[in-house]
């Protein structure tokens, strides 16, 4: 790989984008090879993703400009396409991603971010979807889900208006959870990725499934989803340990993901 990282620490690994001469910005390339890094996630060993940029001063820079001045409308359209599907995939990973915005996550890299489960920044992070100072749309998903995530009318502002937003401003809309200084971001990241890493990965993968799929459809058919996913966790071996430690008194000896 030319510009991901992938490092595996335990029950926990970190992708790393990396292109800093170009602040991280999304390429054909840098797309490609994040799709084949979550294709070799090793799921029964890995319980939490954490995302992340190389260096001190861009998570991503958004997608490639370069790439995409000459582009015909069918070429757009298809970039469009390999941008979406690898979020799509990142959205969709079986278990929990963790965004740590180490600087600019712009168009792309605020996009990438979104399809993240957990947002978390430093504080020299600006965020925004300035697609249109460049005569184009957001194209890697940021119409749908920056409305989802801090509402239609901030979203809207944020999208026609094309201004960026600082740290504290990405806190208060709810676009991140938390803000560290640069040196303390990572720490943090692997701190809650370890967290989530110790709770019963089928439940914390049902649960991701659940809020996901449940989002996408009425209230009706989403308590179905959660009921068929709360149904699966039982007779699992770590359903049974979770419990049995509680009425025991006692902590528990460990999740195995079975
Ligand atoms: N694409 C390609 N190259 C980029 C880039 C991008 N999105 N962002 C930065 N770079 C490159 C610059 O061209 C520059 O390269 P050179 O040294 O070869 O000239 C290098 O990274 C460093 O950038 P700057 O010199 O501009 O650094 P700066 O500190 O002065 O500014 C910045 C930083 C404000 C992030 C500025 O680089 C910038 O505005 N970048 C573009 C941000 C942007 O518009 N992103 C959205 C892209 S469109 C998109 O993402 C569409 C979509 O939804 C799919």
């Amino acid at each position: 790989m030319e510009f991901v990282l992938y490092e595996q620490k335990g029950s926990v690994a970190v992708i790393t984008i990396s292109r800093e001469k170009a602040l991280n910005a999304l390429n054909s390339n840098v797309l490609k090879e994040l799709d084949s890094v979550l294709d070799g996630v090793n799921l029964e060993e890995v319980r939490c993703l954490i995302l992340t940029g190389a260096g001190e001063k861009s998570f991503v820079a958004g997608a490639d400009i370069g790439e995409m001045s000459s582009l015909t409308k069918a070429e757009g359209e298809a970039f469009g396409k390999i941008g979406n599907d690898v979020f799509r995939k990142l959205e969709m990973f079986p278990i929990p991603v963790i965004a740590a915005i180490n600087g600019f996550a712009l168009g792309g890299g605020c996009e990438i971010a979104m399809s993240c489960d957990i947002r978390i920044c430093s504080d020299n992070a600006v965020f925004g979807q300035p697609e249109v100072g460049l005569g184009i749309t957001p194209g890697f998903g940021g119409t749908q889900r920056l409305p989802r995530i801090v509402g239609v009318g901030m979203a809207k502002q944020m999208i026609y208006a094309g201004r960026n937003i600082k740290a504290d401003e990405a806190l208060r809309i709810g676009l991140v959870n938390a803000v560290y200084t640069l040196e303390e971001l990572m720490p943090n990241a692997e701190k809650l990725a370890q967290t989530i890493a110790k709770n019963a990965p089928i439940a914390v993968r049902n649960c991701k499934e659940a809020i996901n799929k449940g989002l996408d459809v009425d209230m009706d058919q989403a308590i179905i989803i959660e009921e068929k996913l709360f149904g699966n966790c039982f007779e699992s071996y770590d359903q049974k340990e979770g419990m049995a430690a509680f009425l025991e008194k006692r902590k528990v000896e460990a999740f195995l993901n079975r």
